[in-house]
């Protein structure tokens, strides 16, 4: 029998999943219906009591009300309750980032590997912003020439006290798995990867609970090498104000700056290269011109609509995925290694070793001085670190 609409069951109805609802129920993605929600918090169900209601995952994925579930929990249950359902047969939707580390990753991918017939994408809503549309079509194209170098000033992720305590789960490493990397910059690293490709190595500074009160990073600066002798920098925190959120790619026919809503382009007329070998002039510079390079549409795309859009168009009529979720593997990777690389002091080559980083995770949280048994991810071992810590 084939499906006209798709039950999509949400699972996790905090400030996301509840946003997710909302958007159903308001009628904003064709062909897909509610199927049901899910929070092991009683009390976030009863705001849906007209709703077929689960306070367990495995129960709804197996309760035949939904042919697809979105997962908007803490981080670490993206994993385990995305292989649940790959493995009952319910195609997937997962926010970011898609795992909290690399070998996480690669088991929710071996899930859907198993059952390639079920889609399986990710929420990177900001692959549906124009802006960055233009700048993947113009590196992808050739119209940058060869990458040189890449920079994005991403410090426009403030966060106050406030915030870091109003879920138990946030800003520790038994419950989120890391900090502005791992909770805010999984869009940035996932766009930078989607543009310019994967480094081949990472060097990072970066500090944990550097201006608030928690555990994990809040501040980290990263050099990227990429394989053609390219080199970058990736810069971020939580607590600057007013922040900045700047990108700049430049390649051999020009550079692209992104920043405050705008795509400039200043293109040499001449390539770099070329220029520099072919001119007799010492101190000369290529001409260049200066476009403000026009978007497909002007705002920032239909983000999360956009993305459940799609995903429902792939289950029910094959559309090609705008953020297919074994690409989630990516920002994770890049995520694990700058906190490698920083706590370690080395220079990380890619790709990561990742049960070796899964052996770093796992000591973090052993020598945790902020676990709470409430807000520990299901796969992690709690009893003998919580006790290990109790009075630290
Ligand atoms: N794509 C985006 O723009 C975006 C924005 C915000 C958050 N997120 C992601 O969404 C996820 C949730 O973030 P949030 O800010 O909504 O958090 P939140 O703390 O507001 O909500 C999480 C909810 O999940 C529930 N929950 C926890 N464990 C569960 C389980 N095992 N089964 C069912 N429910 C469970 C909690 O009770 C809570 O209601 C995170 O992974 C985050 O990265 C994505």
């Amino acid at each position: 029998m084939t499906m006209d609409k798709v039950r999509l069951g949400i699972i996790g109805l905090g400030n996301m999943g509840s946003a997710h609802v909302k958007h159903i129920l308001d009628g904003l993605i064709p062909n897909c219906v509610l199927g049901a929600v899910c929070d092991i918090d009683e009390a976030k169900l009863k705001k849906y009591a007209d709703q077929k209601c689960y306070a367990d995952s495995a129960a709804m994925i197996r309760s035949g009300d939904v042919d697809a579930v979105l997962i908007a929990t803490p981080h670490y249950f993206h994993t385990t309750i995305g292989i649940d359902a790959l493995e009952n047969g319910i195609h997937v939707l997962t926010e970011k980032p898609i795992s909290v580390h690399k070998a996480d990753c690669e088991r929710l991918i071996a899930a859907h590997n198993a059952h390639p017939e079920l889609v399986f994408a990710a929420m990177f809503n900001q692959r549906t912003d124009p802006h960055y549309l233009k700048i993947r079509q113009l590196v992808e194209t050739g119209e940058l020439g060869e990458l040189r170098r890449t920079n994005w000033i991403i410090t426009d992720w403030f966060r106050t006290e406030a915030y870091y305590r109003s879920g138990g789960w946030r800003a520790t490493w038994a419950g989120e798995g890391g900090g502005v990397l791992l909770n805010q910059c999984p869009h940035n690293l996932d766009l930078f990867q989607w543009i310019c490709g994967m480094p081949s190595a990472i060097t990072a500074i970066g500090a944990v609970g550097k201006h608030h009160d928690i555990e994990v990073e809040d501040e980290v600066t990263a050099l990227l090498e990429y394989p053609n002798g390219a080199t970058g920098v990736f810069v971020t925190t939580t607590s600057e104000a007013p922040g900045t959120n700047r990108l700049e790619i430049v390649g051999t026919r020009g550079k692209l700056v992104c920043e405050g809503g705008k795509l400039i382009f200043t293109r040499n007329e001449i390539p770099m290269d070329r220029f520099s070998a072919e001119t007799s002039s010492s101190f000369g510079k290529p001409e260049t011109w200066t476009i403000d390079v026009p978007l497909s549409k002007p705002g920032n795309g239909e983000q999360h609509i956009g993305i459940k859009k799609n995903f429902v168009n792939a289950i029910l009529r094959g559309e090609k995925l705008i953020a297919p979720a074994e690409e989630g593997i990516h920002s994770v990777e890049l995520a694990n290694a700058m906190i490698y690389s920083f706590m370690t002091g080395r220079r990380v080559e890619l790709p990561l070793d990742s049960a070796l980083y899964e052996e770093h995770l796992k000591r973090l949280i052993a020598d945790s001085r902020f676990v709470k048994k409430e807000t520990i991810a299901a796969d992690v071992d709690m009893s003998t670190s919580y006790n290990n810590n109790a009075g630290k």
